[in-house]
């Protein structure tokens, strides 16, 4: 073949890549008010992603391992009502208003104090409250590829200023799925949504992902107390078992004697991701060595939670009946830094009526033999 067939050969391939991938919509369940919630699939020759538009969720990736057999990678269920019963792990959630964490329940915004609600532990405010994002019916569009979710939170709603207009688009693109972000309000506010999938690259049901090998693109995390509420210090990774700016299995040092993984249980903190500059930047790369699947996230959030699913305690089952105990899944919510409005020094969380904040966050999946 010429240089020339080969070029045209290559774009168009990667323009069949692109063409967008197929969106179906079905009924998934009822709110216990009767609201319906939906499902959609979005489907392209690499990759299946489930969508439902209660709390925004990611109900299923399915991807093929390096033997070409497909298999579902993120934790949840196949039936709504389990969902419904399940108030603790945020499976596949968009969180929000604030995810993560506020000290105290409590900040000052333009010199007035807000109190949200103190849902963890009866201590901090965590992931939004006791009624977050995750659990709110999401208003679903389709767009090319994808789906557009939206979300209008009242002012007042679980005590943040503002009504905050949230939108979150989900497209697929060849073996990237990738979610844009974009906010208003009508009030000065403070926001900080992520999206909460619990990934397991060997497959549901495969085991734990101690085994599984993380980079983490950051120099720097944020330490934090027995609440996991940052010090507000950027502590260097550099000589502790916080440092996977080298691939390393996750197991190898979760158990180490080092106070933060004590206090987390594991690993449950943020990254300060290094070349944050609002662009669209490597995060984390994870690889499932016995799979040969390898999952690359981008973002162009200044931080990351990585979790490794400390406290899945196996209450809540897959559909084949799999526990979902510790450390079976992790989650990589590219986010704001944890109580950032408590924080003057870290990357504002605030939005003010005449702004718009964008964010996007990619994850592409490819195998490795
Ligand atoms: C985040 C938090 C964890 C935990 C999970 C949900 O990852 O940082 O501490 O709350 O969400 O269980």
């Amino acid at each position: 073949m010429t240089i020339r067939g080969l070029a045209v050969m290559l774009l168009s391939m990667a323009m069949a890549a692109d063409a967008g991938a197929a969106v179906t919509k079905a009924a998934f369940g009822k709110m216990p008010d009767g609201t319906a919630v939906d499902l959609y699939t979005l489907k392209s020759d690499a990759l299946e992603v489930k969508v439902m538009t209660y709390g925004a969720r990611i109900v299923a990736i399915n991807t093929a391992d390096k033997n070409g057999k497909v298999g579902d990678v993120v934790l949840g269920y196949d039936k709504f009502s389990d969902y419904l019963a399940d108030k603790k792990t945020y499976f596949g959630a968009i969180v929000g208003r604030y995810g993560n964490r506020i000290a105290h329940g409590q900040f000052k915004l333009d010199g007035k104090t807000y109190d949200v609600p103190k849902n963890d532990n009866g201590i901090n405010s965590l992931h939004g409250g006791t009624v977050g994002f995750d659990q709110h019916v999401w208003t679903g569009k389709e767009v090319q590829g994808g789906v557009e979710m939206t979300l209008v939170s009242k002012d007042g709603d679980q005590g943040y200023p503002g009504t905050l207009t949230a939108h979150v688009r989900y497209t697929v693109h060849g073996s990237t799925l990738r979610i844009d972000y974009s906010e208003s309000t009508d009030k000065d506010t403070v926001v900080n949504l992520t999206n909460h999938t619990y990934f397991n690259l060997g497959g549901v049901g495969s085991g734990t992902i101690l085994d599984e090998e993380i980079m983490i693109n950051a120099d720097r995390f944020t330490p934090t107390d027995k609440g996991l509420i940052p010090t507000g210090e950027l502590a260097p990774v550099a000589g502790t078992p916080m440092d996977f700016r080298h691939a390393t299995a996750i197991g190898k040092r979760i158990h180490d004697d080092y106070q933060p993984l004590k206090l987390a249980g594991g690993y449950d903190h943020n990254w300060v991701l290094n070349g944050a500059d609002g662009q669209l930047k490597l995060a984390a790369k994870v690889h499932d060595l016995k799979s040969g699947r390898v999952m690359t996230v981008q973002t162009t959030e200044p931080g990351v939670q990585f979790y490794t699913g400390n406290f899945l305690d196996g209450t809540f089952k897959s559909p084949s009946g799999w526990p979902y105990a510790k450390n079976t899944a992790l989650c990589l919510e590219t986010q704001h830094f944890p109580d950032s409005p408590n924080h003057p020094s870290f990357p504002s969380t605030e939005l003010k009526p005449a702004q718009t904040r964008h964010s996007t966050t990619t994850f592409t999946f490819a195998t490795q033999k």
